[in-house]
């Protein structure tokens, strides 16, 4: 572990930093161009609600003035996915009628890969009565395994557990070994798993789609 790290609330001028790291780990901690043209869609489409919508239970490790890495949490998934479908959806549908955003060869077969997926019932569902709250963590490629994860999990769970949230599930993949690590270490159990041919051609081999789970009452 290193003391050289803070973890602390997001603030409004982390915002550039939390969505380049989002962006530069998205492909199982690689950057989201494997997949996607343009990183921009994807911060809108992913992390524009965190940061826009509820800031108040994203977590930030810092070093001095240099952001290493988030953890974004939601409270209500219902919530968040009203809040997209009414708001962010419609401003990422005008810019995409508007060609804001580069889309290219890869990004029309990753979302026909993920409409595919989908049907093919390839993301496991999770009880959000039981489980309401969501989290997504990551870590700049030069601060990981040195026990950041681990405290920006302990703060978030902290505070969930003050506002007596009764559940917190994450969604991850088979090929996200460091993070199955962490959660499980913190007592997450895995929900459900199901193989997937989504990341086909962006990584090699058998892939999982994993729900992971935590209780905490
Ligand atoms: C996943 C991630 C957030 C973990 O944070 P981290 O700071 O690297 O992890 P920590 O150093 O806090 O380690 C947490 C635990 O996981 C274990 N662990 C960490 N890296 C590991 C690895 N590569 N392999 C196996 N176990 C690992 C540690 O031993 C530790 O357990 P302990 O506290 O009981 O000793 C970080 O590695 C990351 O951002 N990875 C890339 C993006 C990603 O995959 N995000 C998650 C998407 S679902």
């Amino acid at each position: 572990m290193t003391d050289a790290l803070t973890i602390r609330p997001y603030r409004q001028a982390d915002r550039a930093a939390v969505m380049r790291i989002a962006a530069d780990t998205a492909a199982f901690g690689a950057p989201v161009e494997a997949y996607l043209d343009d990183r921009r869609l994807f911060c809108d489409a992913i992390y524009r609600f965190y940061v826009d919508y509820e800031p108040e239970h994203l977590w930030v490790a810092a070093a001095g003035d240099e952001v290493a890495g988030f953890l974004a949490g939601c409270t209500d998934t219902r919530r968040r996915d009203r809040c997209v479908a009414a708001c962010i959806a419609p401003r990422i549908a005008l810019n995409l009628l508007r060609r804001r955003y580069r889309v290219g060869r890869a990004t029309v077969r990753h979302v026909c890969a993920e409409i595919a997926a989908a049907l093919r019932g390839e993301f496991p569902p999770v009880d959000l009565a039981a489980y309401p709250a969501h989290l997504h963590i990551n870590l700049a490629a030069r601060w990981r395994g040195q026990g950041a994860g681990r405290r920006l999990m302990e703060a978030h769970l902290r505070q969930l557990r003050y506002l007596a949230i009764p559940g917190v599930h994450l969604r991850t993949t088979s090929l996200n070994t460091a993070a199955v690590a962490l959660y499980t270490r913190l007592g997450f159990a895995l929900l459900d798993a199901r193989p997937t041919r989504l990341w086909a051609g962006v990584a090699e081999g058998h892939v999982e789609n994993r729900s992971y789970g935590l209780r905490l009452g």
